[in-house]
């Protein structure tokens, strides 16, 4: 029978998050193909995994740990070389075992849906082998993770939401802010101090959340934004709630 890749969302980070299909199927997959940042770093994936499956059971899978820098990507414009050639060479190493007849787990954090390196995977690997099945499974967004811990609803009745990366300019940013109910904002890391100066001015301070490593043994909670002296981690997620 044909193998499969299976592009896996595994949660934020607390590994109870990791659904029963999740699970069942990392069980059943004799390689895990895991995305990482940093050549010489850790790939959480992959530690959301190794919490969640007994040792024996990893032990028996080969693993392969790919790197995708983290470059900014913009939709219609060519990617940086560095990023395409990353995930060309994904592409290749799945291929390799898929050919082989193994199907391979692609795990990734949060909801492939979202901001994740699962889609591009699967373009990449279509570009290259059309014939390859691939099916997604969906896993809990870091944003539904810190709804939950917050108490913040995302949507209600005719809310509006919007969720998008805060490296957008500053004149996008304010247009979605002053034009949408609740605002997700993600990949807060680098430019908090220009959101805490954009969401003052805006007045919208006082509604705004920063979630630090949701359901990770470290998580923070920021109700007040203006108490952060420094820098927050990569994974930080803000909801900004209007009502
Ligand atoms: C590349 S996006 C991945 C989003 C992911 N696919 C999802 O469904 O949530 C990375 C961003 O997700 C958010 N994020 C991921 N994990 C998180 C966590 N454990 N706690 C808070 N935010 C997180 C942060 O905003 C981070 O910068």
């Amino acid at each position: 029978m044909q193998a499969t890749l299976y592009i896996i969302g595994v949660g934020p980070g607390d590994p109870d998050l990791l659904t029963i299909k999740a699970l069942n199927i990392l069980r059943r997959c004799p390689v895990v193909a895991t995305p990482k940042a940093l050549a010489n770093g850790q790939s959480t994936a992959l530690a959301i995994i190794q919490q969640a499956l007994p040792v024996h059971e990893m032990a028996d899978k080969e693993i392969i740990e790919l790197c995708f820098p983290m470059k900014k990507i913009n939709l219609g414009q060519e990617p940086d070389p560095e990023v395409l050639q990353a995930w060309q060479d994904a592409a290749r190493q799945i291929f390799a075992r898929i050919s082989q007849g193994r199907d391979v787990a692609f795990p990734t954090l949060g909801d492939p849906a979202i901001y994740s390196t699962g889609y591009y995977l699967y373009a990449t690997m279509m570009e290259m082998h059309l014939e390859v099945r691939v099916q997604f499974v969906p896993g809990i967004s870091a944003m539904s993770s810190c709804s939950a811990t917050t108490h913040t609803p995302i949507c209600l009745g005719d809310d509006m939401l919007a969720v998008v990366p805060a490296t957008f300019s500053d004149s996008r940013l304010r247009q979605i802010l002053e034009n949408f109910d609740t605002i997700v904002l993600m990949k807060v890391h680098r430019v908090i101090d220009h959101l805490i100066s954009l969401l003052t001015d805006l007045n919208l301070l006082d509604k705004a959340m920063l979630v630090e490593r949701v359901g990770m043994a470290d998580e923070r909670v920021l109700a007040d934004l203006s108490a952060i002296n420094g820098q927050v981690h990569y994974f930080s997620t803000i909801i900004v709630r209007k009502k």
